[in-house]
């Protein structure tokens, strides 16, 4: 894959030295709506969402795709992904909450959470929202707020850790004897036999090893240990699963001419072995689920930020903007790369190496570092690619700074889905005592 094929599957091209998005012109959004502003383009999630349903289709019908709610949660995302037909993962109850008001309905969410506390088992019981548990002690007191609100038991889950974990950084790798997701192997029976003897008669089964996985090949040894200790469960107790749930973590490539994940891969370390395992197994018809956040919306979006400041202070140059990670936490928080561009290039007579800063007061506040770049201007516009997942909502008023607006492009139509945070709303429910 070259550059220009990278940006294209990204909905990316310059036209006459402007960079368009979606068909739309960057520097006319930036202008009509200010900067910082997250891009968003819906055609892109369903694109993705049906390279999915396809791949899963075409191997086994019986499938489900939770969308990983964290991902990002602006309601017109949830309305697409519910369009196209997704199911919904949440860790939270305001995550379960913002589905509602997306109109999605219980039986569409499974309530991954951890660390659950009886407040969050009484919102997912009386909401009918499937609970997937994290440790084989909140069993108890979830079968108690059953008993208390006198709700019937149906179906129950675990997360089983597999122990082995992949992801782009330590932070997002779930599984391993030492982290802090699900149950290990040793406590897997216990777990489903405990469910049994109080009343649970449906069963489903999950596991999650980590986030942006770009190396297929790195689910296969997670996957052979998951498949092992569900035979082992299914056998002992003599129980079918209704669902057996293989998580998200599907990465994408942030980085220039990276090759997207290989499916042909992950059909055959993931969904081949599940399929083995159905049919060679008494464990029931299962759903076969995954749950993923960044594949289905990283790439569909950008964030556009404005250069206020170009500083050279005699051994750097930095290109200071007005997006900083309070607006886009990735870089600062895992040192990830974000591609950057230039929204209107300049021809590439001077190439110059920048680091990307923004404006909060602290000196990890970078966006991209040594950055080759034509030579820019105060008053350029960047763009930042393949913020769609985890950054909206990994966002903060840091520095008391508004976050910014978020814009939908539709059938070339731009749309604003949310609209910047003003000075008032920083303050919204604080209150100053009397003698103050
Ligand atoms: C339980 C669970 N499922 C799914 C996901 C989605 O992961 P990704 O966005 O990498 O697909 C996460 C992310 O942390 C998760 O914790």
């Amino acid at each position: 894959m070259n550059y220009s094929e990278w940006l294209t599957m990204k909905a990316l091209e310059y036209r006459d030295d402007v960079l368009y998005f979606a068909g739309k012109n960057t520097l006319e959004i930036s202008k009509e709506y200010g900067t910082p502003i997250y891009v968003i383009n819906e055609n892109t999630i369903r694109e993705r969402y049906r390279i999915l349903k396809n791949l899963l289709n075409s191997e086994y019908e019986n499938n489900r795709i939770h969308y990983a709610v964290k991902a990002n949660s602006n309601l017109s995302i949830l309305k697409i992904l519910h369009s196209e037909g997704a199911s919904f993962d949440c860790t939270s109850m305001g995550e379960i909450y913002t589905c509602f008001k997306a109109d999605i309905s219980p039986e569409k969410i499974i309530y991954t959470g951890n660390m659950f506390t009886d407040e969050d088992f009484t919102f997912a019981v009386k909401n009918k929202v499937l609970i997937n548990l994290d440790s084989v002690s909140q069993l108890k007191r979830l079968v108690k707020i059953h008993e208390d609100l006198g709700r019937e038991k149906s179906i129950i889950s675990f997360r089983i850790n597999p122990e082995f974990g992949a992801g782009h950084h330590s932070h997002t790798i779930t599984a391993g004897k030492t982290i802090k997701f699900g149950i290990l192997e040793e406590q897997a029976i216990e777990a489903y036999s405990k469910a049994k003897e109080h009343g649970f008669e449906k069963f489903g089964i999950h596991q999650h090893i980590g986030s942006g996985v770009l190396n297929a090949q790195d689910f296969k040894k997670p996957v052979e240990k998951y498949i092992s200790i569900i035979k082992k469960v299914a056998k002992s107790l003599e129980i079918e699963f209704d669902f057996i749930d293989f998580g998200g973590g599907l990465g994408i490539p942030y980085r220039p001419l990276k090759e997207p994940l290989d499916f042909d891969i992950y059909k055959d370390v993931v969904i081949k072995p599940f399929k083995q395992l159905v049919n060679s197994e008494d464990i029931g018809k299962p759903i076969f689920k995954i749950e993923p956040g960044r594949y289905l919306t990283a790439e569909s979006s950008i964030l556009l930020t404005q250069i206020n400041t170009i500083k050279n202070n005699g051994f750097k140059l930095f290109a200071g903007v007005d997006a900083g990670f309070n607006t886009l936490l990735r870089p600062t928080l895992y040192n990830s790369y974000h591609h950057i561009i230039a929204c209107n290039k300049k021809g590439k007579t001077s190439t110059l190496t920048y680091d990307v800063t923004g404006p909060i007061c602290e000196s990890g506040d970078i966006l991209g570092k040594n950055r080759e770049l034509d030579k820019l201007e105060e008053k350029d516009v960047l763009a930042i690619l393949d913020v769609g997942a985890y950054g909206f909502t990994m966002s903060s008023n840091y520095n008391s700074r508004p976050r910014p607006a978020e814009v939908l492009i539709s059938n070339k139509s731009v749309y604003e889905i949310r609209k910047a945070e003003t000075f008032e709303e920083l303050l919204k429910g604080q209150k100053v005592p009397e003698h103050l």
